[in-house]
């Protein structure tokens, strides 16, 4: 099949770019063949206290062993700050954009370093020590990059948890990492709307009484309940503390952070990341990626409770000495033009969200956008879901009028930094293709029976080498690592994403080949939103998948039996989806909740969750091979009663 919709790179990117065709190709071939060269030479990028011995030890065999730079010495958050001060002192490093248009601050490279110290002495002064915990709750404010460059300064690991979720998210999250300490606000502020971290915090520390110490930033000056011994306001241990502090050195294996993402079966698991690979690799794909030249302003929409914030509003930015905004808000608030205002009022060059804020925006027509000017704007980038063709052409038409290429960013938290991607000077697009694998990644595609195919295909999405930001383990659970992503396919990094590649060699992700969905881009377990579910006393048995949704990219879509003597009614559905809500966070809540007297089973008792797919998807004219169910009445009461026609 030939793709007619191709548009090559720009004249104009094809000589100014990082990279060109020519150097992608030569640079790509290099750190396939000498990998150690190739990252010996990148790793350059970073300042090191002390030289590595190793550059690359990996084996995806085994017990599966992730080493890069071993021995190397070094400090992210120096690398982020204190390194710039000499030449980019006064220069930039955050813009911080308030959910209310009227409000915003800068800080440059010599106040965050200040603001960082200072609270990395109270860190401190608080008993946190090197290799600690820290959990932090933060909404979207600067405090909340302070509060993760002041661990890594002080080589504390940092768990970040998403504002959206709920005490009981949170309080998992508290527990699995064993933090003594909990780093939040008052509130949050999203669309105008007050979210009460403070008060979400003490209910989840109700059940975490380990947790001795909670820093609380004053941010809406909303009403918060100080519990005496246990909380301290951040503003007043920030009075007195010092703005020198100096980095303690870390080993390039040492922890940087933990951060929780949902897979097939359980609870979350903690991703660990490293010091040394992550720094150098996040930095290195934030420059060629974004083709970031020195004074480009440069916007990832993206929370940074996520990892992309992490990676690409924090790490990879800072550590280029970048101008990164960070924005509290939401992409509709006070209107739909909010993005591209937010654009014109800091003249943003490089701008990344996610195809959801796309899709939903596209939905309320050109006219928001046509009303601002973003003639600043040269590049836009899209992570987090799969980007329809339709999605990517308005984006490139509409919003970028034609003039700024995308780059449809394919990765993972696991995965620590984008693995395949456009870049801006080297790659023609495709719309709805993440095209090539960056520097030093090597995919391959498998069938189900692991056999790696050649040419043009499809199947699952594997890596057959490591890249220095891969995550190193499951924190306190390295047989869980083992058995998540390396058995099913010995020797080989299973992504859990479908992909197809083209006869050109770009690579299509068809999305989540396991029980995760993709929820605007809020990755979710179905088994996370099932025990959920069951947890409520009115349901016997719940399974949930995805299905496709026009703005979220994936719905979800549950069916649940009730114990018997339970009648189902309107009521109880919605209070179903508020339980569910209350026990994960907003992102979690149902769009669809099925009466099921019955699951569909195999006889074995085995839940068939390719037929839920179809049933949700409303594509039940072909159900594929039905022939192991052990009631075939039960699927055909599904169907009558289906919520999608
Ligand atoms: C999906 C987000 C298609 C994919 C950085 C992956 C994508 C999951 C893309 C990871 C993309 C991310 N095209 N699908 N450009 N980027 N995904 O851990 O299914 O929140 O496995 O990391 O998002 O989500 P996570």
């Amino acid at each position: 099949m030939a793709d007619t919709n191709v548009f090559p790179v720009p004249e104009s990117w094809k000589k100014s770019a990082w990279i060109n065709k020519e150097t992608y190709h030569e640079m790509y071939e290099r750190s396939i063949k000498d990998p150690e060269g190739f990252w010996s030479e990148h790793a350059k990028r970073i300042d090191w206290f002390e030289p590595w011995k190793t550059v690359k030890d990996s084996d995806f065999q085994g017990d599966i062993r992730i080493r890069w730079f071993e021995g190397g010495k070094l400090n992210a958050c120096y690398n982020c700050l204190d390194r710039h001060l000499d030449k980019r002192g006064d220069q930039v490093a955050i813009i911080w954009e308030g959910d209310d248009p009227s409000v915003d601050k800068t800080f440059t490279y010599r106040q965050l370093y200040e603001e960082v110290c200072r609270f990395a002495n109270v860190l401190k002064a608080q008993g946190v020590k090197k290799g600690d915990r820290v959990t932090i709750y933060l909404p979207m404010i600067p405090e909340l990059a302070i509060a993760m460059l002041a661990c890594a300064r002080i080589g504390a690991i940092h768990s970040v948890v998403f504002g959206g979720f709920s005490p009981d998210s949170l309080a998992d999250r508290i527990q699995d990492c064993d933090a003594r300490i909990v780093i939040t606000s008052d509130e949050g502020l999203r669309g105008g709307r007050k979210i009460p971290l403070k008060a979400n915090t003490d209910e989840a520390l109700d059940k975490c009484p380990e947790v001795d110490r909670v820093i609380v930033v004053r941010h809406t000056g909303g009403d918060v309940n100080m519990v005496a011994g246990r909380d301290l306001y951040w503003h007043e241990l920030m009075k007195d503390a010092p703005a020198e502090c100096p980095p303690e050195t870390m080993d390039a294996e040492d922890p940087l952070f933990i951060l929780y993402t949902s897979g097939s079966t359980g609870k979350p698991k903690g991703v660990l990341h490293t010091t040394g690979g992550y720094m150098v690799y996040t930095s290195l794909t934030h420059q060629y990626v974004f083709d970031y030249k020195e004074g480009d302003i440069y916007w990832c929409t993206a929370d940074i409770g996520w990892i992309t914030g992490h990676s690409y509003i924090v790490y990879g930015p800072l550590a280029n000495g970048a101008r990164s905004l960070m924005f509290e808000g939401v992409p509709n608030y006070p209107d739909f033009s909010r993005f591209w205002q937010v654009v014109d009022k800091h003249q943003v060059n490089i701008f990344y969200t996610a195809p959801t804020a796309i899709r939903a925006l596209m939905r309320q027509g050109d006219e928001p956008v046509r009303k601002t000017s973003r003639k600043s704007l040269k590049l836009l980038g899209t992570v987090g879901e799969p980007i329809n063709p339709e999605a990517w052409l308005w984006y490139y038409n509409v919003v970028g009028e034609k003039r700024c290429p995308i780059v449809d960013t394919w990765w993972q938290t696991e995965t620590g930094g984008i693995l395949i991607t456009p870049l801006p000077g080297a790659t023609d697009l495709k719309p709805g293709s993440a095209t090539r694998p960056f520097f030093g990644v090597q995919p391959a595609i498998i069938n189900q029976e692991g056999q790696i195919l050649e040419g043009a295909c499809s199947g699952y999405l594997v890596m057959l080498d490591s890249w220095p930001a891969m995550m190193r383990t499951v924190y306190g659970d390295h047989e869980r690592f083992k058995t998540t992503y390396f058995v099913q396919y010995p020797g080989k990094y299973f992504t859990g994403d479908g992909a197809r590649r083209d006869e050109d060699g770009y690579y299509w992700i068809t999305g989540r080949v396991d029980d995760v969905i993709n929820v605007s881009g809020h990755r979710l377990g179905t088994a996370e939103v099932e025990s959920a579910l069951v947890a409520h006393e009115a349901v016997a048995e719940a399974a949930v998948v995805g299905c496709p949704h026009d703005i979220k990219g994936q719905g979800i879509y549950a069916y649940v039996t009730l114990v018997s003597g339970v009648e189902p009614s309107e009521e109880l559905r919605k209070s179903l989806a508020e339980w569910v809500r209350k026990q994960i966070g907003p992102i979690a809540t149902p769009d669809y909740i099925q009466w099921a007297p019955a699951l569909p089973k195999t006889r074995s008792g085995k839940i068939m969750r390719r037929i839920l797919r179809k049933v949700a998807a409303n594509e039940v004219s072909d159900l594929g091979d039905t022939s192991t169910l052990a009631e075939p009445e039960v699927v055909e009461h599904l169907i009558r009663n289906r919520m999608v026609r």
